[in-house]
């Protein structure tokens, strides 16, 4: 297995010092099992990347191999066994509760497979519920010009402008995916996580939404991109496979 970390100080906390990584994010000997009847899946077993600040890394593999099971972690969206995810230096999974909703909300944005769009919520308010999730209940009126002015770009940008106030179920695979990638975008994270993006899409969309992602890549957004078809891939800077738990060359 190649190792392909460059080990970063680990803090132990929020208020811990960040360390003066190079990298933005560095996973270290990284293992989850999923326990299912009765059965022990042991789906990474031992991954190690880092990931720069403005770099795009692209993961491939086949269906099952653990892509989706690696990008949640990445995401502080489940925990793993074994291992270590370190943020600007901070290990995520020793941060206490309300610092890894934190670093879900503010620091990472997920862009999944389905979209997982709310459908009674228009467009509009799709991309809102990323900005209302990271403020407190408290704080949202006084953000909430703010966040929807935001909201109005990014959707703009990723040319929906005139499809705000469409539902989910009125508008097509691609926009659909592009609202997603809006609501990903709303927090400003530093690193965005994409989960097969194209993977509903038909060829032309999926190229409109690969462009997309490009653009945003080339203004300097840091992206995980987990994906099984190649010529996808091809885009990224880098592109890594997972294979029997652990991460390689190509
Ligand atoms: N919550 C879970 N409980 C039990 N097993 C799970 C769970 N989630 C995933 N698995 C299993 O772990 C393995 C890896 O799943 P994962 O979804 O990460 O694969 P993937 O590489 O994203 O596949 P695909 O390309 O089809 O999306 C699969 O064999 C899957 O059945
Ligand atoms: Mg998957």
């Amino acid at each position: 297995m190649t190792n392909h970390t460059i080990h970063t100080e680990s803090g132990l906390g929020d208020s811990g010092p960040k360390s003066q990584a190079a990298s933005l994010l560095s996973i270290t000997d990284l293992h989850k099992h999923y326990h299912i009847g009765g059965q022990d899946l042991h789906v990474l077993r031992g991954v190690d990347v880092t990931v720069a600040h403005g770099e795009w890394v692209a993961v491939l593999g086949s269906s099952g191999s653990g892509k989706s099971t690696l990008l949640h972690l990445i995401g502080g969206l489940d925990r793993p066994e074994q291992g270590s995810v370190t943020f600007e230096g901070r290990d995520i999974f020793k941060l206490p509760g309300a610092a890894i909703d934190r670093y879900r909300n503010r620091h990472v944005g997920f862009v999944f497979q389905s979209y997982h769009l709310l459908p009674e919520l228009t467009a509009l308010e799709n991309v809102l519920t990323g900005a209302m999730i990271r403020s407190s209940i408290l704080g949202w009126p006084g953000r909430r010009n703010e966040a929807r002015q935001r909201a109005v770009a990014l959707l703009d940008r990723v040319g929906l402008g005139d499809r705000m106030k469409h539902r989910p179920s009125k508008l097509s695979g691609g926009e659909r995916q592009r609202v997603a990638i809006a609501r990903a975008l709303v927090n400003e994270p530093d690193v965005l996580l994409a989960d097969e993006p194209t993977g509903n899409l038909d060829a032309e969309t999926g190229k409109q939404i690969m462009s997309l992602i490009t653009e945003l890549h080339q203004q300097g957004q840091t992206i995980v991109m987990v994906t099984h078809d190649q010529q996808i891939a091809e885009s990224a800077d880098r592109r890594l496979w997972l294979r029997e738990g652990s991460l390689g060359e190509p």
